[in-house]
């Protein structure tokens, strides 16, 4: 493999050399996500002033209904812009995104929860945001707080909560606004190892079991390879995808498990030589 990761086309070069080590179960098969795209980003590049670097160049990418993403990078590679820019939050320089389904709902580390209103409450004023009736608020919130495996602290306030607990609340408020893609910047980072593991499987579950198309941002190689359908590296300075992994569905994709190691491996490998080539 080459340090010089610069063009899509040593990208996909290093893309099928990787192929040829990988295990049964875990194969870049570019079909492995099928139907109808979700978010569809062409030829996009961000500077924030004219006169500031490039963060992000020329970054084309589709995302299918239903997949979960990972974009994995080195802190600064501009994974949060692309996120926010996905968001709506920030404008492309050149380039365009489209988000099928209208709007995304998005999630942070810090969960931003109103301190004084319970985890109910919390999940029951973004029901309000997107006009559910009040009479079915309630219900719906307790819905949401179960599907995250948290009914029994419906009624504690953030401060009663661990950080765990409350990022699950956040999750559950994301889910509220019922928008088709979720767009999720390191929600979990701040998190001890043993709670994140615990997350991931949560977090695995509802993806499962609500059909959402996830945009996962983290700089931790084991949570991409751990949770990502797709994995996609970022470079940094300027922001480009230059590798990406497909992961199948059948892999055993428990955080512990010998393929989600072998794989976070060779995904470190390619990051530190990103970081490298950076740093020279
Ligand atoms: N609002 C902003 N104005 C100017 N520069 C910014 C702004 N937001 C981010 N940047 C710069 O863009 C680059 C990418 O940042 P960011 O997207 O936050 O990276 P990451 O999320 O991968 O850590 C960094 O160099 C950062 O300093
Ligand atoms: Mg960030």
């Amino acid at each position: 493999m080459t340090a010089d990761i610069t063009t899509a086309d040593s990208a996909r070069a290093d893309s099928a050399r990787a192929d040829s080590v990988r295990a049964d179960s875990v194969s870049a098969r570019a079909d492995s996500v099928k139907g109808p795209a979700a978010i569809r980003i062409e030829s996009l590049g961000k500077r924030f002033t004219p006169a500031a670097p490039l963060v992000l160049d020329d970054i084309n990418l589709t995302i299918r209904a239903g997949e979960f993403v990972c974009l994995l990078g080195a802190s600064g590679c501009g994974k949060s812009t692309l996120l926010d820019i996905i968001a709506g939050l920030e404008r492309p320089t050149t380039g365009t995104v489209t988000v099928e389904s209208g709007s995304a709902a998005v999630m942070f580390q810090e969960s931003a929860l109103f301190p004084w209103l319970s985890a109910s409450r919390n999940v029951e004023l973004a029901l309000k945001l997107r006009g559910v009736p009040r009479e079915r608020r309630q219900s719906e919130a307790l819905e949401l707080l179960d599907l995250v495996n948290l009914a029994d602290a419906a009624q504690k306030r953030p401060h009663e909560l661990s950080g765990g607990m409350r990022q699950r609340v956040a999750l559950a408020r994301s889910l509220a606004q019922d928008r088709k893609v979720l767009l999720m910047d390191e929600p979990f980072a701040a998190l001890d190892a043993i709670t994140r593991d615990l997350l991931h499987d949560e977090l695995e579950r509802v993806w499962r079991e609500t059909s959402r198309t996830i945009v996962f941002v983290t700089h931790n190689v084991r949570e991409a390879a751990r949770l990502g359908q797709r994995v996609l590296l970022m470079s940094s300075r300027p922001g480009r995808i230059v590798n990406e992994w497909h992961i199948d569905d059948r892999a055993d994709r428990r955080s512990e498990s010998a393929e989600v190691a072998r794989l976070g491996d060779e995904i470190t490998n390619q990051l530190r030589q990103e970081i490298r080539r950076n740093a020279a």
